[in-house]
This record gives structure tokens, C-alpha cells and sequence, in this order.
């Protein structure tokens, strides 16, 4: 294949940018899964490692969630505490991405993830609102209410930060659902049981590698209040906000931002891009995620990989990702070939396909890419719903909940079946762990 050879030339045996694995050991090929905000929980990042996904991203969590702990706390509107935390040793090397509104939230939340809560939820939301009663104000008028809408903290929070004794809460990284290592997951999922507590995480690798900034993400602002992608619009908070992540978080983690080619098509905008993106490789960063359409384009039309191509040429030693409309196999290298970028995010292209990550690897080999044989498709369906249950076992209805994730995928899975539609129709349609399986038996042999 005349990638392989040309990846080879340029990065050596393994075709790959050398200074990845530098950053997160074990990211040897260039290529790994995004974030996908209600995809990319550990089941899904451990059966795309499984295939051969060298690297993964959590989706964007969102920063008062991270701060909230999970208890006490309403959630808020994106990311899932549970979808984010690591999934076991085979869940490395990950990423865990943030996403939020003020620099210091974002930085008691970068801290947070990277230490995996190790000093207890109340001492980050101190580092984040001591000094701001306003921030403070703002976070009990929005969060703090429980389901009912009895509001909450006032007094208590704000009053040890007055002067009392901020007590550390045990509840660390974890929100109430989920109190076991997921270490334990992919033994789970074959039928042990586990017995690792999470908050002794520290001392056991289910931290994340790298912590990721996303400064993309186009759901829409909020109360006026930048996040994600409308940063586009605002330079000097989006340098703020990398500035304070980058000093929070312990300097031995890499931090890396993911972003968007602008907010839209004006100048301006493009100006912008320029100016968060010298920035961010200035303050530290080690790499930059690039997705080439911009925030109003939300995900549809084309990304526009001709602006990857310039920005890669115009600062060949910078670390630099490609992401958009990456659909298959060959659009990793495609993009690549084209652009020069060092690895490429795939994330539409790899929901119910993790054979694209094997694919890749065969093509990385100079091999011709095979197609998911079905035994090979009944073996990752049957992994896929027995991770996600592990990673849904701690839910009053964990089974069900799983059933629902799974039907998201099987629009996908299913189109590499020969009965597509009928295998679609079935999977939509499942409710328990038996009918998943009897949907297996039916369609994919016995095991
Ligand atoms: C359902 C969905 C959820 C997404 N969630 C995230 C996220 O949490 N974090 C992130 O960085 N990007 C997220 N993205 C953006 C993708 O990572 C990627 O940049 C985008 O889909 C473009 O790639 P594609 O055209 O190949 O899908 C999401 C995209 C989709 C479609």
C-alpha cells in the first residue's frame, strides 16, 4: 500500500509520529476514536481498543458536573459522570475532555480529572469558588437544586468557606452510581466480580493520559456564557481558560485542545482561530484536534480538509490532528495523504464499526482491509452489550439502560449484516440482555 510505505518514510517503522507515544505511551498508530457525547463510554472506547484503537477521548464532560461530584447537585446539561470514568487497564491511553464557561471551573475540573478526585469533591469546588461569591451565586442558582426544586448549599458550602474547615468528602471521583474500579469492568463483563474500590484510583493507572480542552463543541451557548465551540468568538477567554487548565493540571499531563476551524466564515473569526490556536501551543499544549467545519455548520456539509492542509504546512513542527467526515477506513488515510495531519479523529465513522480501527491497523501493515466476518461481528456485539452493562450494572435499571444504549448503535451495527434491515428492526426493538442475546442467535449463529 503506498501509505504504509509513505507513513513509514516520514515516521519511521510504524508509521507513526514518534513524539504521540511520548505524549500518551501506548498511542502507536495515527489514528484513535473521539469523543462522542453518548457513544464513547468505556464499553465503547474498550471494544474499539480491542480492535485496535490506540487512543481514545472521553466525551466533553461538562465542568460543573465534574464539580457537582455528583451528589446533591443536579446535572447538569451535558457529559455523564459515569460515560467519562476510565474503564480498567485496558482502557489506556484516554483522554478526558472538559468543557465549560470559567477559567476557574475549568481548572478546579482539569485538576480534578487529572488527580481522579483524590482530595474530594469539596475541595475542588473550594479552588473554584472561594474567591468568587458571584461564580458561587451563579453555580446555587443553576446546579444546585435536587429534582424536586428544593434548592441547596447556600449556607452550607459557603459558610466553611467563610472561614470553617473545608471537610473532605469521600465521594472523590465518583458520583453515587459508580463506586467500583472499572478496572473491573472487562472482568465484569466475563462474569467476576470486582472489589477495587474507585477512590484508591490514584495509586492505580485509571487516570487519564492526557487532559483534553474542548473548545468545539457547537450545542448552543448558554446564558450568554461561552463553552465549547462559541470560545471561537472570544479569544482572549478561550487563551484564559487554556491558561488556567495548563496550571492546574499537573505539568507531567499532557494537556491538548480540541477546536474548531472557526466559528464561522468571516475574517474575523478566522483571525480568531489563528490567535487560540498559536496560543495554545504556546502556553503548553502538546497537540491541537482540529475539526474543520465550523461551529454554525454544526456537523453538516463538508469539513474542510484544504484548511487542515494549510495549517499543517504552515507550522510543520507543531503536532497537529484532522477531524470531519471521516467515514471509513479510507478516509484515515485520505486524510492524511492529503493534509499531513499526525493522526486523525475518527468518530461517526467508528459508531458501530469498530473494524475500522483493524482496518486501519491492515492498512498501516501495507495489507488490504478486511470486511467484519459475521462470528467476528457476533463477538463484538455480544462484548459490547456485556461491557455496557457492567458499565451500567450500578442503575436501579442498568439492564434497560443498556438495552437503550445498544439500540443507538445497532442502526450501525447492522449494515454489516446481509439482512441488514431485519437485523436493524429486531435490535431497535430489544429491551433485556435476553433478547439482545436472542437477537445474536438468530442472526449471528451460535456461539
Ligand atoms: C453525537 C456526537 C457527539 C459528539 N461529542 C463530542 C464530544 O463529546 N467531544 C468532542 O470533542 N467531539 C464530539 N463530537 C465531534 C466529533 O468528535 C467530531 O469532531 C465530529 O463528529 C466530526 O467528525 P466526523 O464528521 O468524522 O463525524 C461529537 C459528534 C457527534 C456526531
Amino acid at each position: 500500500m503506498k501509505i504504509a510505505g509513505e507513513l513509514s518514510r516520514r515516521h519511521g517503522a510504524g508509521g507513526t509520529d514518534p513524539r504521540l507515544a511520548r505524549i500518551a505511551p501506548g498511542f502507536d498508530a495515527p489514528f484513535f476514536q473521539a469523543g462522542l457525547a453518548g457513544y464513547s463510554d468505556a464499553a465503547m472506547r474498550i471494544i474499539a481498543r480491542r480492535h485496535g484503537c490506540p487512543f481514545c477521548i472521553t466525551e466533553a464532560l461538562l465542568d460543573r458536573t465534574l464539580l457537582a461530584g455528583g451528589r446533591g447537585f443536579t446535572k447538569a446539561d451535558l457529559g455523564e459522570l459515569h460515560d467519562n470514568i476510565p474503564g480498567g487497564i485496558e482502557d489506556h491511553p484516554l483522554s478526558g475532555q472538559i468543557m465549560g464557561s470559567h477559567p476557574k471551573e475549568m481548572a478546579a475540573s482539569a485538576l480534578k480529572m487529572a488527580e481522579q478526585g483524590a482530595r474530594g469533591d469539596k475541595a475542588y469546588r473550594t479552588l473554584a469558588y472561594k474567591d468568587d461569591p458571584e461564580l458561587w451565586a451563579d453555580v446555587v442558582e443553576t446546579h444546585l437544586r435536587l429534582p424536586g426544586g428544593e434548592q441547596l448549599g447556600r449556607s452550607g458550602e459557603v459558610a466553611e468557606w467563610q472561614g470553617d474547615r473545608v471537610e473532605e468528602s469521600d465521594s472523590a471521583w465518583s458520583c453515587d452510581a459508580v463506586d467500583e474500579a472499572p478496572d473491573a469492568l472487562a472482568a465484569d463483563s466475563r462474569g467476576a466480580s470486582s472489589t477495587l474500590p474507585l477512590r484508591h484510583s490514584a495509586t492505580l493507572p485509571l487516570s487519564f493520559e492526557t487532559i483534553d480542552v474542548n473548545l468545539a463543541c457547537p450545542v448552543k451557548k448558554i446564558k450568554n456564557k461561552s463553552r465549547g465551540g462559541h470560545w471561537l468568538t472570544d479569544p482572549a477567554g478561550a487563551m484564559e481558560i487554556l491558561e488556567a487548565v495548563r496550571e492546574a493540571v499537573p505539568a507531567h499531563i499532557p494537556c491538548t485542545l480540541k477546536i474548531r476551524r472557526a466559528f464561522d466564515d468571516t475574517p474575523e473569526m478566522a483571525s480568531n482561530f489563528e490567535k487560540i490556536f498559536d496560543a495554545a501551543y504556546r502556553i503548553g499544549y502538546a497537540w491541537a484536534t482540529v475539526h474543520a467545519r465550523t461551529v454554525e455548520q454544526k456537523y453538516i456539509g463538508p469539513s474542510r480538509w484544504t484548511f487542515l492542509r494549510d495549517l499543517v504546512a504552515r507550522h510543520p513542527d507543531k503536532i497537529i490532528f484532522g477531524s470531519g467526515d471521516v467515514w471509513d477506513v479510507n478516509d484515515i488515510f485520505g486524510m492524511i495523504g492529503y493534509t499531513g495531519v499526525h493522526a486523525v479523529s475518527v468518530a461517526r465513522g467508528c459508531i458501530g464499526n469498530p473494524w475500522i480501527f483493524r482496518q486501519a491497523r491492515q492498512m498501516l501493515a501495507g495489507n488490504l482491509p478486511t470486511a467484519p466476518t459475521i462470528p467476528e461481528q457476533r463477538s463484538a456485539l455480544e462484548d459490547h452489550f456485556k461491557l455496557s452493562l457492567a458499565v451500567t450494572r450500578r442503575f436501579r435499571k442498568g439492564e434497560e439502560q443498556t438495552s437503550k444504549m445498544m439500540r443507538k448503535f445497532a442502526i450501525r451495527f447492522s449494515v454489516h449484516h446481509p439482512r441488514a434491515e431485519e437485523v436493524r428492526q429486531r435490535m431497535i426493538a430489544v429491551r433485556t440482555a435476553a433478547e439482545w442475546f436472542g437477537v445474536l442467535d438468530t442472526y449471528y449463529g451460535d456461539k
